[in-house]
């Protein structure tokens, strides 16, 4: 049996018998607190996980609980959050047997009673998820990018889509456009994919140094120049992977974007790089953009409310690059089917903590599977240590993650973890999921 085969031996008892939850007010990347939570089985196995956190945040994401104590972190504390799972959570799961952990989050989903997780908090439930989620792969002996693979489904290693440049709610510079991303796709393995990606970001930044900008970095690790056209930060990517000894292009370096236009939608436009843009025009500068540059995929080309956008958008261009929805879809199975259902983007961005547990996480990626919609895992822009999302992209066979720069550790710890798991099982396929 292959190393990557998910099952070996007899189906491990999927049962979660909870002992103690407990969380800790811990940071982010970002200097904001967040929370630690550990989830100690029955027989003593216990895991943690970190919490993420957003900026650019969809409307219909899952609510992150703060305290709003403005004597406290300037509002931001999760101390109520972190009481309710050391509270009322720790009552409802502990001593209780659930048949999975898709039954312990259904009881979290249930005691919250919203629909949006307002109650107790997204961040306190998916802490929970994620740790529970831990604990059992634990217990199971397996690692988890093995216990969390679906049935069916084949386990590979992503394209790390590297995010080298950040503007919009991610750094304090005139650039409109949230990311620009490396996405080596043709790279032959993980390894190789990691070494081309970092060997741009160095030689990007001694290009944007010799050009006079200052190359400070933005909340995802990415250098904040004080660009303002995209066209100009495209130029320079471009100029970076070739002067790295790479490819631009799908055969070796090709350039994924997130605009996260929501950010700069208003009064029924768009006003990005000086500009004021109807939808239409949008989607021609899109157009153009991929006629002109070496782009593979756009996240978030247009607003999260503008659906007739995203429809021309698609028409126009689905059929040539990945048109991935974020701020849209929040991760939510109810809104990728709909979108699914009118043919909106082809493909989805996956956050666990848009949609607050595990479960649902691997229920919207298994809609999108079963629609023949495209996957790329994601960070978010407050992360910690944590890497379960390097393991959830190889469980699902996503064949995407993106997880910010080359640079600052609570980003490279998820590509680290990307390295241990291709040097231990080479034979897992390298590469987007075959479609
Ligand atoms: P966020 O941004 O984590 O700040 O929301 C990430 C994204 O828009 O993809
Ligand atoms: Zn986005």
């Amino acid at each position: 049996m292959s190393s990557h085969t998910p099952t070996t031996g007899p189906a491990p008892d999927s049962t979660v018998q909870i002992r103690h939850v407990h969380a800790v007010e811990i940071l982010d990347s970002r200097a904001r607190p967040t929370l630690s939570v550990t989830v100690t089985l029955a027989d003593g196995t216990t895991a943690r996980a970190g919490v993420p956190s957003g900026a650019s945040t969809g409307s219909g994401e899952a609510v992150e609980l703060r305290d709003h104590d403005p004597a406290r972190y300037a509002g931001l504390g999760v101390l109520t959050a972190v009481g309710n799972v050391n509270g009322e959570i720790n009552d409802l799961v502990q001593g209780r047997a659930f048949a999975d952990l898709g039954d312990l989050d259904a009881a979290l989903i249930a005691a919250d009673g919203t629909a949006n997780k307002s109650r107790l908090g997204a961040n306190a439930i998916v802490g929970v998820s994620i740790a529970a989620a831990r604990a059992l792969a634990s217990a199971h002996g397996r690692p988890m990018w093995q216990d969390l693979a679906p049935a069916g489904v084949a386990p590979r290693m992503p394209v790390p889509h590297f995010n080298v440049v950040n503007g919009g709610a991610h750094a304090p510079n005139s650039l409109d456009f949230q990311e620009f991303m490396l996405a080596p796709i043709g790279a032959p393995s993980m390894a190789e994919a990691v070494r081309a990606g970092a060997e741009t970001y160095t030689v990007l930044k001694k290009i944007l140094h010799d050009a006079g900008h200052a190359t400070g970095l933005g909340d995802e690790g990415g250098f904040a120049p004080d660009i303002t056209r995209p066209e100009d930060v495209l130029t320079t990517l471009v100029q970076a992977i070739a002067a790295a000894g790479h490819t631009p292009g799908r055969a070796g370096i090709a350039i994924a974007l997130d605009p996260a236009a929501s950010e700069f939608y208003r009064d029924g436009a768009y006003h990005a790089a000086g500009q004021t843009l109807s939808s239409g025009q949008m989607v021609d500068w899109y157009a153009r953009l991929c006629e002109d540059f070496p782009i593979w995929s756009i996240e978030d080309g247009l607003a999260e409310g503008d659906w007739d956008g995203w429809t021309a958008l698609t028409e126009r261009l689905g059929d040539r690059i990945q048109l991935v929805g974020d701020d849209i879809f929040v991760t939510n199975p109810a809104i990728i089917t709909d979108a699914v259902n009118r043919e909106v983007a082809n493909a989805a961005l996956i956050k666990v903590n848009q949609i607050g547990t595990v479960t649902e996480t691997l229920d919207a990626m298994r809609i999108c599977r079963e629609a023949g919609y495209a996957t790329m895992v994601s960070h978010r822009s407050g992360e910690t240590e944590d890497t379960f999302i390097a393991d959830l992209t190889v469980a699902t066979g996503a064949g995407q993650l993106k997880t910010g720069a080359p640079a600052r550790g609570e980003r490279i710890a998820k590509y680290n973890r990307l390295l241990e798991i291709a040097d231990h099982h080479p034979d897992l396929p390298y590469g987007p999921a075959p479609n």
